[in-house]
């Protein structure tokens, strides 16, 4: 399938901590809004899936007001509604789902429903990166963590995947038993550049074996123990953070590449909360360089949760005409195989 042309597109995205509404025409982002609940769930350190639905609720009809000044549209203007169905917090999903159905019913238009990470995946289609399929796709995040081939006709398919914990879950983790709060991953990384990566030497799973798959869970118990045998950190923190870090970017990176050279991809693009990391950039940068292959890194603000990036998806996606969406419903889980088609 080449990409659809829905005209203009108001995309919902509610499947975790982000309340966004993004306006598109085709691979351009007229409005790109995003409430950020984090802050809310800091003092918990991790997301409260009620507190984030209720949080939602308060916050979509602002923030899809606000998307369409931005974009200087109104509901008059829009061709279809595309929202987030899947996976996230059911709760969560269910706000943007519904919202998105009352507003495409009152105006008879179609509804897109839209796999959250086909959203990352195609993010990289959009203006200012524009890349076109076929490439291979790493997506790191919060709860994913996997590679794909993404077909000429932006179909997906999974080359490699975690085998236990997300990218993003070792970053925020690590960053937590470091002290520096809950999401940990900017700050993270910021403290990482004062640091030196070869300091300490962190296990990376599954290193060896001629596999796609990574695995998070042994690194994070290496810190663990290492900041026990320690006891104070002190003056060693920026070198454990730099350490750690890298124990989690270099698989990301080496197999994404490796994925590359399998395939033999001509292009490569970075997705997911995690590919705002700055070491991870350089790494893949660097890598695709040495092997002449195209690189796409968007922008921050499209690989950390938007509307836009669903968006993008949409334009890969088919319509449900009005009204028969009416039964479409939000659901929790990712469907066989990890993306929806
Ligand atoms: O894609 P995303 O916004 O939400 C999910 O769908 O999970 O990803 C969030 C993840 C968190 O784990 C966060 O700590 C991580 O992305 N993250 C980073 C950076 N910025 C955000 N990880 C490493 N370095 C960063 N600069
Ligand atoms: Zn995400």
């Amino acid at each position: 399938m080449s990409p659809r042309d829905h005209g203009l597109v108001l995309a919902i995205e509610s499947s975790c901590d982000e309340t966004a509404a993004a306006v598109l025409e085709g691979r351009q982002i007229l409005s790109n809004v995003v409430a950020s609940q984090a802050e809310l769930h800091t003092p918990y350190g991790g997301v409260v899936p009620e507190v984030a639905a209720r949080h939602h609720l308060t916050t979509i009809n602002a923030v899809i007001d606000r998307a369409l000044s931005d974009a200087d549209r109104s509901l008059d203007d829009v061709r279809a509604v595309a929202v987030t169905q899947r996976p996230g917090l059911i709760g969560a999903l269910l706000v943007g789902v519904a919202t998105a159905k009352a507003l495409a019913w009152s105006r008879e238009l179609p509804l897109i429903p839209v796999d959250h990470l086909r959203g990352h995946i195609h993010a990289t289609w959009l203006e200012p990166i524009a890349l076109d399929p076929p490439y291979v796709s790493l997506i790191a995040s919060g709860g994913h963590t996997r590679l794909d081939r993404v077909g000429a006709d932006g179909s997906v398919h999974l080359l490699g995947e975690t085998l236990d914990d997300a990218a993003g879950e070792a970053i925020d983790k690590g960053a937590r038993m470091l002290g520096l709060g809950y999401p940990g991953g900017a700050a993270l990384d910021a403290l990482a550049r004062d640091g030196d990566r070869d300091a300490f030497s962190f296990p990376v799973g599954l290193t060896g074996r001629s596999t796609l798959d990574f695995s998070f869970a042994g690194v994070k118990t290496a810190l663990l123990y290492l900041l026990r045998d320690l006891g104070e950190p002190g003056d060693r923190l920026a070198d454990i953070a730099a350490s750690y870090q890298e124990a989690v970017v270099q698989p990301l990176a080496g197999r994404l590449l490796r994925a590359a050279e399998v395939e033999e991809a001509r292009a490569i693009s970075i997705g997911g909360g995690v590919a705002a990391n700055s070491r991870l950039r350089e790494l893949v940068s660097e890598g695709a360089a040495a092997g002449g292959i195209e690189v796409a890194i968007p922008p921050i603000s499209l690989c950390t949760d938007n509307a836009a990036m669903i968006g993008a998806a949409a334009c890969f996606a088919d319509r449900v005409p009005w009204p028969e969406y009416l039964a479409q419903d939000a659901m929790a889980t990712a469907p066989p195989g990890g993306v929806a088609t």
